[in-house]
């Protein structure tokens, strides 16, 4: 039934914002790898530009991507979103107003089938965190009424937690730590999905029918779980024993509140996510779908199987420092 649908969809034409960076590159290659043919817009390579990142440019376009060259700015977006069918933006965070840039170029294009914008996280139209990371989501909130107002077709992916981005900011892995921090009492359950998975689900999702003008959410079936089952699951898989320094609510919730900024925010993501229990105290909405009912054949990694990738040496190059 699915591969029937897939094959029914023609393949379309991609472009991506933001592809250079921590989710944007493995959306650029799910894209390609799943037949699209798939534009990259990342600003000018200059002296600046890191060795890894004109690296990964190189390896784009190997892959058979194309890279358009270019600041954020009015004019160039329109021009090359004229020549593409379905735009995602995997734009970092301070960037995300940015995007109001895109959405008019959105509309003075007139060609779109769809526009995602930098969501990929909580689901911001349904979580209600700390002030911090509530003031982090407004922004994003702002961006999704103003696709809505404009009338542009979109679908809004909250993802929920990247999987090997959490897995090294919990475990450290790579490091030889006696002891792994615990926030809370660590029994709420969280959803850790692999960012090759969420990049596999976001392009098919782009490009479904079934998702347009809706939001999905990436609550894979396989991936719910604790922080302490997830150090039970590592200790079994590495036959160690870690000390758990337990870090009380009361103590993040005053953290969050005296931390200075930008300092306060991610104290307030790990208070929604893994104390609060946030991507899974809610019911989902008539408007809410869940995308692994969508693609009931795709093989997603479990997070048992994400652990097994951090076994292996070298240690896989998309870890990122929790910012
Ligand atoms: N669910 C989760 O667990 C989770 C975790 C982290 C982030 N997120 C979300 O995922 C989305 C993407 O975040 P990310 O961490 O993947 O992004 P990122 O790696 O920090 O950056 C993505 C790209 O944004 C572009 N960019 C950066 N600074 C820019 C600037 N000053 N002007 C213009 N472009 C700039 C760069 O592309 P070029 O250099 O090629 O132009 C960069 O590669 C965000 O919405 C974020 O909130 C979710």
């Amino acid at each position: 039934m699915e591969e029937k649908r897939e094959m029914a969809s023609e393949k379309s034409k991609i472009l991506v914002f933001g592809g250079t960076g921590y989710i944007g590159k493995y959306m650029v290659k799910a894209s390609i790898s799943l037949g699209h043919q798939t534009l990259v817009y990342s600003r000018p390579i200059n002296h600046k530009t890191s060795p890894s990142k004109i690296q990964l440019c190189q390896e784009f376009v190997s892959m058979g991507a194309t890279l358009i060259h270019g600041e954020l700015e009015y004019d160039q977006i329109v021009t090359t979103i004229k020549k593409v069918d379905i735009v995602i933006s995997t734009l970092a965070y301070p960037q995300v107003l940015d995007q109001l840039k895109i959405i008019d170029a959105i509309k003075t294009a007139g060609n779109i089938k769809r526009f995602l914008p930098s969501d990929f996280g909580v689901e911001e139209d349904t979580v209600k965190p700390l002030p911090p990371f509530q003031a982090f989501l407004d922004k994003k909130r702002a961006i999704r009424r103003a696709i809505e107002a404009a009338g542009i077709p979109y679908t809004f992916v909250s993802a929920n937690a990247y999987g090997a981005y959490f897995v090294n900011f919990l475990l450290h892995p790579y490091e030889d730590v006696q002891e792994i921090t615990v926030y809370g009492n660590g029994e709420s359950k969280a959803i850790l999905n692999y960012e090759e998975d969420i990049a596999m689900y976001t392009i098919k999702v782009a490009n479904d029918p079934r998702t347009c003008n809706r939001i999905v959410i990436y609550r894979l079936p396989k991936n719910f779980i604790t922080q302490n089952e997830l150090i039970s699951l590592w200790e079994k898989k590495t036959g160690r024993n870690f000390n758990r320094a337990f870090v009380s609510e009361e103590e993040i919730v005053k953290l969050s509140a005296t931390l200075p900024p930008p300092q306060d925010v991610p104290v307030s993501i790990i208070h929604s996510i893994f104390i609060k229990g946030d991507l899974v105290n809610f019911e989902l909405r008539e408007d809410q779908i869940e995308v692994s009912e969508l693609y009931p054949d795709y093989k997603y990694k479990s997070i048992d199987e994400l652990l097994d990738i951090f076994l292996v040496d070298p240690p896989p190059p998309a870890s990122a420092a929790f910012e």
